[in-house]
Protein backbone atom coordinates (compact mmCIF):
# COMPACT_ATOMS: atom_id res chain seq x y z
CA UNK A 1 0.00 0.00 0.00
CA UNK A 2 1.31 3.36 -0.71
CA UNK A 3 1.10 5.52 2.02
CA UNK A 4 1.95 9.48 2.46
CA UNK A 5 3.29 9.55 6.08
CA UNK A 6 3.37 13.58 6.39
CA UNK A 7 -0.89 13.41 5.11
CA UNK A 8 -1.56 10.62 7.51
CA UNK A 9 0.27 12.18 10.19
CA UNK A 10 -0.94 15.79 9.70
CA UNK A 11 -4.54 15.84 11.93
CA UNK A 12 -3.09 14.19 14.92
CA UNK A 13 -0.08 15.17 17.18
CA UNK A 14 1.07 11.80 17.73
CA UNK A 15 2.12 8.73 15.26
CA UNK A 16 0.14 7.06 12.49
CA UNK A 17 -1.21 4.45 14.86
CA UNK A 18 -4.37 6.62 16.00
CA UNK A 19 -7.60 6.49 14.60
CA UNK A 20 -8.86 9.86 15.74
CA UNK A 21 -8.15 13.30 16.71
CA UNK A 22 -7.54 14.14 20.35
CA UNK A 23 -10.21 14.75 22.67
CA UNK A 24 -10.42 18.06 23.01
CA UNK A 25 -10.83 18.12 26.91
CA UNK A 26 -8.07 15.66 26.95
CA UNK A 27 -6.15 18.08 24.87
CA UNK A 28 -6.69 21.02 27.18
CA UNK A 29 -6.24 18.61 30.31
CA UNK A 30 -2.92 17.42 28.89
CA UNK A 31 -1.48 20.33 27.29
CA UNK A 32 2.12 22.42 29.37
CA UNK A 33 2.62 24.75 27.03
CA UNK A 34 0.70 27.58 28.83
CA UNK A 35 3.32 27.22 31.50
CA UNK A 36 6.41 25.30 30.07
CA UNK A 37 6.85 27.87 27.19
CA UNK A 38 8.73 30.14 29.94
CA UNK A 39 11.52 27.64 29.22
CA UNK A 40 11.88 28.33 25.40
CA UNK A 41 15.29 29.98 25.77
CA UNK A 42 16.47 26.77 27.49
CA UNK A 43 14.77 24.24 25.10
CA UNK A 44 16.40 25.95 22.35
CA UNK A 45 19.92 26.03 23.83
CA UNK A 46 19.79 22.16 24.61
CA UNK A 47 18.43 21.44 21.48
CA UNK A 48 21.16 23.72 19.44
CA UNK A 49 23.71 21.55 21.46
CA UNK A 50 21.94 17.96 20.70
CA UNK A 51 22.44 19.60 17.17
CA UNK A 52 25.83 19.95 17.19
CA UNK A 53 26.34 16.75 18.61
CA UNK A 54 24.35 15.05 16.03
CA UNK A 55 26.57 16.69 13.42
CA UNK A 56 30.26 15.93 14.89
CA UNK A 57 29.04 12.25 15.46
CA UNK A 58 28.03 12.23 11.78
CA UNK A 59 24.51 11.53 12.85
CA UNK A 60 23.15 14.57 10.50
CA UNK A 61 25.08 15.97 8.15
CA UNK A 62 26.16 19.39 8.32
CA UNK A 63 23.85 20.87 5.81
CA UNK A 64 21.40 20.09 8.27
CA UNK A 65 22.57 21.50 11.26
CA UNK A 66 23.11 24.62 9.19
CA UNK A 67 19.58 24.65 8.26
CA UNK A 68 18.71 23.75 12.41
CA UNK A 69 20.82 26.68 13.27
CA UNK A 70 19.30 29.13 11.15
CA UNK A 71 15.64 28.02 11.39
CA UNK A 72 16.40 28.13 15.70
CA UNK A 73 17.75 31.77 15.34
CA UNK A 74 14.62 32.72 13.31
CA UNK A 75 12.20 31.49 15.71
CA UNK A 76 14.31 33.22 18.79
CA UNK A 77 13.33 35.96 16.83
CA UNK A 78 9.79 35.13 16.65
CA UNK A 79 9.60 34.58 20.24
CA UNK A 80 10.93 37.62 21.26
CA UNK A 81 8.96 39.95 19.10
CA UNK A 82 5.38 37.98 20.53
CA UNK A 83 5.26 37.16 16.97
CA UNK A 84 5.41 32.57 17.72
CA UNK A 85 2.30 31.38 17.87
CA UNK A 86 1.94 29.01 20.85
CA UNK A 87 -0.33 26.47 19.90
CA UNK A 88 -2.52 23.84 21.72
CA UNK A 89 -2.28 21.44 19.39
CA UNK A 90 1.42 21.11 19.63
CA UNK A 91 0.87 19.98 23.80
CA UNK A 92 4.64 21.63 25.07
CA UNK A 93 7.25 24.17 24.05
CA UNK A 94 9.32 21.19 22.75
CA UNK A 95 6.72 20.46 20.16
CA UNK A 96 5.63 23.58 19.48
CA UNK A 97 9.15 24.97 18.71
CA UNK A 98 10.17 21.48 16.75
CA UNK A 99 6.89 21.80 14.69
CA UNK A 100 7.66 25.25 13.92
CA UNK A 101 11.46 24.28 13.19
CA UNK A 102 10.34 21.88 10.81
CA UNK A 103 8.05 24.13 8.78
CA UNK A 104 10.78 26.53 8.26
CA UNK A 105 13.78 24.52 7.21
CA UNK A 106 11.81 20.94 6.18
CA UNK A 107 13.50 17.69 6.88
CA UNK A 108 16.26 19.07 8.75
CA UNK A 109 13.92 20.07 11.53
CA UNK A 110 12.60 16.29 11.58
CA UNK A 111 15.85 15.43 12.30
CA UNK A 112 16.40 16.76 15.55
CA UNK A 113 14.49 14.54 17.79
CA UNK A 114 17.12 11.78 16.47
CA UNK A 115 18.81 10.07 19.66
CA UNK A 116 16.55 12.24 22.22
CA UNK A 117 12.92 11.97 23.83
CA UNK A 118 11.04 14.34 25.34
CA UNK A 119 11.84 12.91 28.49
CA UNK A 120 15.42 13.19 28.41
CA UNK A 121 14.34 16.94 26.99
CA UNK A 122 12.25 18.07 29.43
CA UNK A 123 14.16 17.16 31.84
CA UNK A 124 17.22 19.01 30.64
CA UNK A 125 15.06 21.89 29.79
CA UNK A 126 14.22 22.06 34.08
CA UNK A 127 17.51 21.94 34.87
CA UNK A 128 18.74 24.38 32.57
CA UNK A 129 15.77 26.78 33.80
CA UNK A 130 16.31 26.05 37.24
CA UNK A 131 20.36 26.31 37.30
CA UNK A 132 19.93 29.78 35.78
CA UNK A 133 17.29 30.66 38.16
CA UNK A 134 19.09 30.05 41.06
CA UNK A 135 22.18 32.23 39.42
CA UNK A 136 19.74 34.87 39.16
CA UNK A 137 18.35 34.62 42.88
CA UNK A 138 21.89 34.35 44.09
CA UNK A 139 22.59 37.91 42.76
CA UNK A 140 19.25 38.85 44.65
CA UNK A 141 20.66 37.47 47.77
CA UNK A 142 23.73 39.34 47.33
CA UNK A 143 21.90 42.53 46.99
CA UNK A 144 19.51 41.95 50.08
CA UNK A 145 22.48 40.59 51.95
CA UNK A 146 24.26 44.27 51.07
CA UNK A 147 21.21 46.10 52.12
CA UNK A 148 20.85 44.22 55.31
CA UNK A 149 24.84 44.68 56.09
CA UNK A 150 24.21 48.54 55.27
CA UNK A 151 21.50 48.85 57.85
CA UNK A 152 23.81 46.82 60.45
CA UNK A 153 26.36 49.29 59.76
CA UNK A 154 24.28 52.37 60.66
CA UNK A 155 22.80 51.23 63.30
CA UNK A 156 26.11 49.30 64.66
CA UNK A 157 25.76 51.18 67.81
CA UNK A 158 22.54 51.42 68.37
CA UNK A 159 20.62 49.81 71.51
CA UNK A 160 17.94 48.07 71.78
CA UNK A 161 16.35 45.41 73.99
CA UNK A 162 17.24 41.60 72.89
CA UNK A 163 14.25 39.12 73.44
CA UNK A 164 13.88 35.56 75.03
CA UNK A 165 10.24 34.30 75.19
CA UNK A 166 9.55 37.92 73.94
CA UNK A 167 10.28 39.31 77.09
CA UNK A 168 13.29 42.02 77.73
CA UNK A 169 16.14 39.69 78.16
CA UNK A 170 19.43 42.15 77.96
CA UNK A 171 20.70 45.09 75.92
CA UNK A 172 21.79 44.02 72.12
CA UNK A 173 22.55 46.46 69.22
CA UNK A 174 19.88 46.99 66.46
CA UNK A 175 23.22 46.57 64.16
CA UNK A 176 24.23 42.94 66.35
CA UNK A 177 20.18 42.05 65.01
CA UNK A 178 20.21 42.61 61.97
CA UNK A 179 23.17 40.74 61.67
CA UNK A 180 21.41 37.88 63.12
CA UNK A 181 19.43 38.57 60.21
CA UNK A 182 22.22 38.13 57.77
CA UNK A 183 23.48 35.01 58.88
CA UNK A 184 20.37 33.10 58.46
CA UNK A 185 20.69 34.65 54.59
CA UNK A 186 24.27 33.61 54.43
CA UNK A 187 23.68 29.70 54.56
CA UNK A 188 20.46 30.25 52.49
CA UNK A 189 23.22 31.37 50.09
CA UNK A 190 25.30 27.94 50.66
CA UNK A 191 22.31 26.40 50.72
CA UNK A 192 21.58 27.12 47.15
CA UNK A 193 25.21 26.66 46.04
CA UNK A 194 24.71 22.93 47.01
CA UNK A 195 21.59 22.49 45.47
CA UNK A 196 23.26 23.77 41.93
CA UNK A 197 25.90 21.11 42.05
CA UNK A 198 23.31 18.55 41.88
CA UNK A 199 20.91 20.15 39.38
CA UNK A 200 24.03 20.77 37.11
CA UNK A 201 23.98 17.21 35.63
CA UNK A 202 23.03 16.43 31.73
CA UNK A 203 19.77 14.09 31.25
CA UNK A 204 20.09 14.34 27.74
CA UNK A 205 21.33 10.51 26.05
CA UNK A 206 19.18 9.11 28.20
CA UNK A 207 16.82 9.22 25.66
CA UNK A 208 13.31 7.65 26.68
CA UNK A 209 14.80 5.36 29.47
CA UNK A 210 17.03 3.07 27.91
CA UNK A 211 19.52 5.42 25.97
CA UNK A 212 19.89 5.39 22.48
CA UNK A 213 21.33 3.09 19.60
CA UNK A 214 23.21 6.36 18.39
CA UNK A 215 26.94 6.88 18.48
CA UNK A 216 25.80 9.36 20.90
CA UNK A 217 28.76 11.82 23.12
CA UNK A 218 26.74 12.82 25.82
CA UNK A 219 30.08 14.93 27.56
CA UNK A 220 30.64 17.43 25.13
CA UNK A 221 26.86 17.64 25.06
CA UNK A 222 27.40 18.68 29.33
CA UNK A 223 30.35 20.53 27.94
CA UNK A 224 28.59 22.30 25.64
CA UNK A 225 25.75 23.41 27.99
CA UNK A 226 27.88 24.04 30.78
CA UNK A 227 26.92 20.77 33.03
CA UNK A 228 29.63 19.26 35.83
CA UNK A 229 28.85 15.94 33.73
CA UNK A 230 26.45 13.71 32.66
CA UNK A 231 23.49 11.81 34.80
CA UNK A 232 25.24 8.42 34.98
CA UNK A 233 21.85 6.08 34.84
CA UNK A 234 18.73 6.95 32.17
CA UNK A 235 15.84 5.77 34.15
CA UNK A 236 17.17 7.86 36.96
CA UNK A 237 17.83 10.97 34.78
CA UNK A 238 14.36 11.05 32.89
CA UNK A 239 12.84 10.52 36.23
CA UNK A 240 13.99 12.24 39.33
CA UNK A 241 13.11 15.63 40.02
CA UNK A 242 14.79 15.44 43.20
CA UNK A 243 17.11 18.71 42.32
CA UNK A 244 13.80 20.75 42.19
CA UNK A 245 12.61 19.44 45.53
CA UNK A 246 15.90 20.42 47.04
CA UNK A 247 15.49 23.76 45.58
CA UNK A 248 11.95 24.15 47.16
CA UNK A 249 13.50 22.98 50.15
CA UNK A 250 16.12 25.40 50.30
CA UNK A 251 13.20 28.48 49.07
CA UNK A 252 11.29 27.53 51.99
CA UNK A 253 13.86 27.87 54.71
CA UNK A 254 14.82 31.19 52.72
CA UNK A 255 11.33 32.20 53.29
CA UNK A 256 11.24 30.96 56.26
CA UNK A 257 14.08 33.62 57.58
CA UNK A 258 11.88 36.27 55.64
CA UNK A 259 9.19 35.63 57.25
CA UNK A 260 10.57 35.39 60.48
CA UNK A 261 12.49 38.97 59.66
CA UNK A 262 8.56 40.21 58.97
CA UNK A 263 7.22 39.26 61.97
CA UNK A 264 9.38 41.37 63.69
CA UNK A 265 9.39 44.63 61.54
CA UNK A 266 5.35 43.51 61.77
CA UNK A 267 5.23 43.80 65.71
CA UNK A 268 8.10 46.97 65.93
CA UNK A 269 5.98 49.17 63.27
CA UNK A 270 2.82 48.95 66.00
CA UNK A 271 3.10 52.03 68.14
CA UNK A 272 3.50 49.45 71.86
CA UNK A 273 7.11 48.47 70.10
CA UNK A 274 7.55 52.00 68.10
CA UNK A 275 11.38 50.46 67.17
CA UNK A 276 11.34 51.23 63.64
CA UNK A 277 9.44 53.06 60.62
CA UNK A 278 9.06 51.87 57.41
CA UNK A 279 9.20 54.05 54.43
CA UNK A 280 5.07 54.84 53.48
CA UNK A 281 5.98 53.42 50.16
CA UNK A 282 5.94 50.52 51.12
CA UNK A 283 3.16 50.45 53.36
CA UNK A 284 -0.50 50.77 52.40
CA UNK A 285 -3.57 52.04 53.47
CA UNK A 286 -7.40 51.29 54.90
CA UNK A 287 -10.35 52.19 52.76
CA UNK A 288 -11.95 52.43 55.58
CA UNK A 289 -10.21 54.24 58.75
CA UNK A 290 -8.40 56.92 57.50
CA UNK A 291 -5.29 57.04 60.25
CA UNK A 292 -3.95 53.55 58.94
CA UNK A 293 -0.69 52.44 57.65
CA UNK A 294 -0.22 48.98 57.27
CA UNK A 295 3.42 47.39 56.76
CA UNK A 296 1.71 45.23 53.87
CA UNK A 297 5.07 44.29 52.52
CA UNK A 298 5.97 41.95 55.36
CA UNK A 299 2.58 40.56 56.07
CA UNK A 300 2.78 39.39 52.25
CA UNK A 301 5.90 38.01 52.84
CA UNK A 302 4.66 36.24 55.77
CA UNK A 303 1.60 34.93 53.85
CA UNK A 304 3.65 33.89 50.75
CA UNK A 305 5.83 31.47 52.96
CA UNK A 306 2.96 29.51 53.11
CA UNK A 307 2.45 29.50 49.60
CA UNK A 308 6.18 28.17 49.21
CA UNK A 309 5.81 25.63 51.70
CA UNK A 310 2.82 24.13 49.31
CA UNK A 311 4.91 23.95 46.59
CA UNK A 312 7.33 21.73 48.46
CA UNK A 313 4.63 19.61 49.80
CA UNK A 314 3.35 19.84 46.09
CA UNK A 315 6.59 18.18 44.56
CA UNK A 316 7.43 15.52 47.13
CA UNK A 317 4.07 14.56 46.96
CA UNK A 318 4.73 14.48 43.07
CA UNK A 319 7.61 11.90 43.45
CA UNK A 320 6.57 9.58 46.36
CA UNK A 321 4.14 6.54 44.06
CA UNK A 322 6.19 7.32 40.73
CA UNK A 323 7.56 4.05 39.86
CA UNK A 324 10.56 4.46 37.17
CA UNK A 325 10.94 5.82 34.72
CA UNK A 326 8.99 8.66 33.47
CA UNK A 327 5.75 9.24 34.06
CA UNK A 328 2.85 12.23 32.94
CA UNK A 329 3.33 13.67 36.16
CA UNK A 330 6.09 15.17 36.30
CA UNK A 331 4.72 17.66 34.11
CA UNK A 332 3.60 18.82 37.48
CA UNK A 333 6.98 19.97 38.68
CA UNK A 334 6.90 22.95 36.35
CA UNK A 335 4.26 25.34 37.68
CA UNK A 336 5.21 24.59 41.89
CA UNK A 337 8.95 25.46 41.12
CA UNK A 338 8.05 28.45 38.42
CA UNK A 339 5.81 30.21 41.22
CA UNK A 340 8.47 29.29 43.84
CA UNK A 341 11.27 31.00 41.42
CA UNK A 342 8.94 34.04 41.25
CA UNK A 343 7.93 34.47 44.73
CA UNK A 344 11.45 34.10 46.18
CA UNK A 345 12.78 36.61 43.38
CA UNK A 346 9.97 39.75 43.84
CA UNK A 347 10.56 38.93 47.55
CA UNK A 348 14.25 39.63 47.56
CA UNK A 349 13.05 42.39 45.20
CA UNK A 350 11.24 44.08 47.32
CA UNK A 351 13.11 43.31 50.73
CA UNK A 352 16.46 44.90 49.05
CA UNK A 353 14.20 47.87 48.23
CA UNK A 354 12.89 47.84 51.44
CA UNK A 355 15.45 47.80 53.98
CA UNK A 356 17.89 50.62 53.50
CA UNK A 357 14.48 52.77 54.26
CA UNK A 358 13.74 51.30 57.52
CA UNK A 359 14.75 54.06 60.06
CA UNK A 360 15.41 53.11 63.60
CA UNK A 361 13.87 55.12 66.37
CA UNK A 362 16.14 54.80 69.22
CA UNK A 363 14.43 56.29 71.49
CA UNK A 364 11.64 53.71 71.82
CA UNK A 365 14.14 51.15 71.62
CA UNK A 366 16.03 52.52 75.13
CA UNK A 367 12.40 53.46 76.50
CA UNK A 368 11.86 49.20 76.07
CA UNK A 369 15.19 48.82 77.82
CA UNK A 370 14.18 50.54 80.43
CA UNK A 371 11.22 48.47 81.13
CA UNK A 372 12.95 45.33 81.41
CA UNK A 373 15.55 45.28 83.99
CA UNK A 374 17.69 44.58 80.86
CA UNK A 375 21.23 44.57 82.74
CA UNK A 376 20.45 42.57 85.55
CA UNK A 377 22.54 39.98 84.52
CA UNK A 378 25.78 42.31 84.18
CA UNK A 379 25.26 43.01 87.86
CA UNK A 380 25.13 39.17 88.75
CA UNK A 381 28.42 38.95 86.23
CA UNK A 382 29.74 41.73 88.45
CA UNK A 383 29.40 39.88 91.66
CA UNK A 384 30.97 36.98 90.25
CA UNK A 385 33.98 39.26 89.05
CA UNK A 386 33.98 40.10 93.27
CA UNK A 387 34.03 36.24 93.98
CA UNK A 388 30.15 35.17 94.41
CA UNK A 389 29.28 31.75 92.71
CA UNK A 390 27.29 32.28 90.02
CA UNK A 391 24.20 30.85 91.23
CA UNK A 392 24.60 32.96 94.62
CA UNK A 393 24.62 36.45 92.67
CA UNK A 394 21.94 35.27 90.52
CA UNK A 395 20.27 35.09 93.98
CA UNK A 396 20.93 38.47 94.98
CA UNK A 397 20.38 40.34 91.96
CA UNK A 398 16.97 38.77 91.73
CA UNK A 399 16.51 40.14 95.16
CA UNK A 400 17.49 43.65 93.62
CA UNK A 401 15.60 43.45 90.63
CA UNK A 402 11.82 43.14 92.68
CA UNK A 403 13.05 45.97 95.29
CA UNK A 404 13.62 48.02 91.79
CA UNK A 405 10.25 46.91 90.86
CA UNK A 406 8.54 47.32 94.16
CA UNK A 407 10.02 51.11 93.59
CA UNK A 408 9.53 51.49 90.02
CA UNK A 409 13.02 52.10 88.80
CA UNK A 410 15.81 50.61 86.96
CA UNK A 411 18.34 48.60 88.83
CA UNK A 412 21.08 51.81 87.86
CA UNK A 413 18.66 53.85 89.82
CA UNK A 414 18.95 52.05 93.00
CA UNK A 415 21.05 54.00 95.72
CA UNK A 416 24.28 52.45 96.23
CA UNK A 417 23.03 51.51 100.06
CA UNK A 418 20.33 49.96 98.97
CA UNK A 419 22.49 47.79 96.17
CA UNK A 420 25.13 46.56 98.69
CA UNK A 421 21.85 45.24 100.92
CA UNK A 422 21.93 42.30 98.88
CA UNK A 423 25.50 41.71 98.51
CA UNK A 424 28.24 43.94 100.60
CA UNK A 425 30.76 42.82 97.59
CA UNK A 426 28.84 46.01 95.62
CA UNK A 427 30.69 49.10 95.46
CA UNK A 428 30.53 52.55 93.55
CA UNK A 429 32.12 51.09 90.55
CA UNK A 430 28.73 48.86 89.77
CA UNK A 431 27.00 51.57 88.02
CA UNK A 432 28.76 51.61 84.84
CA UNK A 433 28.62 47.77 84.74
CA UNK A 434 24.59 48.66 84.85
CA UNK A 435 24.23 51.35 82.05
CA UNK A 436 22.91 50.20 78.92
CA UNK A 437 26.46 51.31 76.94
CA UNK A 438 28.73 49.27 79.93
CA UNK A 439 26.35 46.25 79.00
CA UNK A 440 26.95 45.98 75.29
CA UNK A 441 30.44 46.57 75.37
CA UNK A 442 31.52 44.00 78.04
CA UNK A 443 30.68 41.48 75.36
CA UNK A 444 33.81 42.12 73.47
CA UNK A 445 33.90 38.43 71.72
CA UNK A 446 33.55 37.29 68.30
CA UNK A 447 29.85 36.74 67.87
CA UNK A 448 29.09 39.16 70.60
CA UNK A 449 26.78 42.22 70.65
CA UNK A 450 29.89 45.19 71.38
CA UNK A 451 29.60 47.73 68.78
CA UNK A 452 32.84 47.00 68.03
CA UNK A 453 32.54 42.98 67.25
CA UNK A 454 29.48 43.91 65.51
CA UNK A 455 31.66 45.91 62.99
CA UNK A 456 33.97 43.20 63.03
CA UNK A 457 31.82 41.01 61.69
CA UNK A 458 30.17 43.51 59.24
CA UNK A 459 33.49 43.96 57.91
CA UNK A 460 34.11 40.14 57.59
CA UNK A 461 30.28 39.87 56.11
CA UNK A 462 31.89 42.10 53.44
CA UNK A 463 34.77 40.41 52.33
CA UNK A 464 31.99 37.71 51.66
CA UNK A 465 29.32 39.71 49.96
N1 LIG B 1 5.40 18.22 28.71
C1 LIG B 1 6.06 17.07 29.24
C2 LIG B 1 6.53 17.32 30.67
O1 LIG B 1 6.49 18.41 31.10
C3 LIG B 1 7.21 16.73 28.37
C4 LIG B 1 7.57 15.30 28.40
C5 LIG B 1 6.49 14.51 27.85
N2 LIG B 1 6.88 13.16 27.62
C6 LIG B 1 5.99 12.23 27.34
N3 LIG B 1 6.44 11.06 27.14
N4 LIG B 1 4.71 12.50 27.31
O2 LIG B 1 6.93 16.44 31.38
Amino acid sequence: MNFDISAAAAPYTWAANFSEPMDELVKRYTASVSFDQRMWRQDIRASLAHARMLARQGIVQAGDLADIQRGMAQIVGEIESGAFAWSLDFEDVHLNIEKRLTALVGDAGKRLHTGRSRNDQVATDVRLYLRDAIDDIQVLLGQFQSALLDLAEREAGTPMPGFTHLQVAQPITFGHHVLAWYEMTRRDAERLVDVRKRTNRLPLGAAALAGTTYPIDRQFVAAELGFDGVCENSLDAVSDRDFAVEFCAAAALLMTHVSRMSEELVLWMNPRFGFVKIPDRFCTGSSIMPQKKNPDVPELARGKTGRVYGHLTALLTLMKGQPLAYNKDNQEDKEPLFDTVDTVSDTLRVFSAMIPGIAARPEAMRDALRQGFATATDLADYLVRKGLPFRDAHQAVGLAVRRADELGVDLPQLPLAELQSFSPLIGDDVFPALTVEGSLAARNHIGGTAPEQVRAAIARARAHV
